[in-house]
C-alpha cells in the first residue's frame, strides 16, 4: 500500500505517545476542596462521596498533611456551622467555622495556599444562597453580606475567595470591600459560569444546605445556554475577577473551551461532588478502573481549556501526575 500519512507512527510505543502529549498536567494547577465543621474530633465520612470527610478544626491538620505530602498545595474550604439563622451570620462571625480553620491552618501549614468558598446556603436556614425577600433571594441586599464574608476569610488568613453565590455584581462588591481594608492584593476566583446542576446532589448532603423550598435556577445558570456563560464571564473580569471559574466540569467542556478562548484570565474547572459520586459508585461495582477513569477526566479538563482543576480526587491524581499517567 503507498501512504504516507500515518498518524499512527507517533502511537508506535510510549516513549513517542508521551514525546508528542499536547496536554501535560502539574500538580500545582490542582485544588482540593475541603469539608470543616463546628465541633471537636470528627471526621465524619459523607456518605455519598465515600472518602471524602467532614472534619473539625482540629482534626483537619492530618488530611492536610497528606495533601502537602502528596505535593497538593491548595485547598479550598467549605463550612458547616452548627447555628444556621436567616442571614447565616456564621459565615461572617470572627470565630465562625471558616473562620477559625484558616487560624489554624495557617498557623500549622505556612506553604499552605488558602481559598475559600463565599456563599451563604451552607449558613442559612433556608438554604439558599443569600437573603430572602419574600420567597426570592434579595440581590443587592446580599452583596452586603457576601462582601463582609470575604472580607472576615481574608481577614482570618485567606489567601484567595472564590464567591459561588451568582448574584450579580458581587465581584465588584467584594472587590470594593477587600480594597477598601487594606487586601487590594488578594485574588478573586469566581464561580462565574456556574449551572444551575443536579451534579452538586452530594455536596448539599455533605454540607446540609439543600434549598428548604424552590431550587437555585433563579440565580445559578440555566444548562440550557452557553452564550450567557460568556456574558456572566466577561461581566465578572470587568468586576475585577481575578480567576474564572466553570462549574461543574465534565458536563461542561464545551464551555470551559469556549471561556479559555474569549476571556484573557486563567480559567479553572470544579468537577463537583455528582462527578466523584457517580465514579466511586461505578468503581465500587467493578464496572469501570476508578484510575484510569479519574484520570482521562482531569486530562480532557485540561485539554479543554482549565489551567486549574479543583477534584475531590487532588490527592490521588497528584500520584498519578507524578507516574506520568
Ligand atoms: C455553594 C456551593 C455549592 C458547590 C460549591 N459551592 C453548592 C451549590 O451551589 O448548590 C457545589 C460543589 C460540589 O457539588 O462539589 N453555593
Ligand atoms: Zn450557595
Amino acid at each position: 500500500m503507498d501512504q504516507n500519512l500515518r498518524p499512527r507512527r507517533l502511537r508506535g510505543g510510549n516513549t513517542i505517545r508521551k514525546m508528542v502529549r499536547e496536554t501535560r498536567m502539574d500538580k500545582s494547577s490542582l485544588i482540593y476542596p475541603m469539608f470543616v465543621m463546628d465541633g471537636m474530633n470528627i471526621k465524619e465520612e459523607i456518605s455519598s462521596m465515600p472518602g471524602q470527610y467532614r472534619y473539625s478544626v482540629d482534626r483537619m491538620s492530618a488530611q492536610l498533611e497528606l495533601l502537602q505530602q502528596a505535593g497538593v498545595s491548595s485547598v479550598m474550604l467549605f463550612g458547616i456551622p452548627d447555628e444556621k439563622d436567616e442571614v447565616g451570620s456564621q459565615a461572617y462571625a470572627r470565630n465562625g467555622i471558616v473562620q477559625r480553620a484558616l487560624r489554624e491552618g495557617r498557623r500549622l501549614f505556612p506553604d499552605m495556599y488558602f481559598i475559600t468558598d463565599v456563599c451563604m446556603c451552607e449558613y442559612t436556614s433556608h438554604g439558599h444562597c443569600g437573603i430572602l425577600h419574600g420567597n426570592d433571594v434579595d440581590n443587592d441586599e446580599t452583596l452586603k453580606y457576601l462582601s463582609e464574608i470575604a472580607l472576615s476569610h481574608v481577614e482570618a488568613g485567606a489567601d484567595m475567595v472564590a464567591p459561588s453565590d451568582m448574584m450579580d455584581g458581587r465581584v465588584l462588591a467584594i472587590r470594593h470591600k477587600l480594597d477598601k481594608n487594606g487586601h487590594k492584593d488578594t485574588p478573586i476566583m469566581s464561580y462565574a459560569v456556574k449551572y444551575a446542576s443536579a451534579f452538586y446532589g452530594p455536596f448539599r448532603d455533605a454540607a446540609d444546605s439543600a434549598p428548604s423550598f424552590g431550587d437555585r435556577k433563579s440565580y445559578q445558570m440555566d444548562f440550557h445556554n452557553s452564550r450567557e456563560g460568556i456574558k456572566e464571564a466577561l461581566l465578572d473580569v470587568g468586576e475585577g475577577a481575578d480567576i474564572i471559574m466553570v462549574k461543574p466540569a465534565l458536563s461542561y467542556m464545551d464551555m470551559i473551551n469556549k471561556v479559555k478562548e474569549q476571556v484573557n484570565v486563567p480559567v479553572a474547572a470544579y468537577s463537583v461532588s455528582g462527578e466523584y459520586a457517580m465514579v466511586k459508585a461505578a468503581a465500587k461495582n467493578g464496572w469501570i478502573d476508578e484510575e484510569r477513569i479519574m484520570c482521562e477526566m482531569a486530562v480532557s479538563t485540561y485539554r479543554a481549556g482549565a489551567q486549574i482543576y479543583l477534584t475531590y480526587y487532588a490527592r490521588e491524581l497528584a500520584k498519578c501526575m507524578d507516574d506520568g499517567i
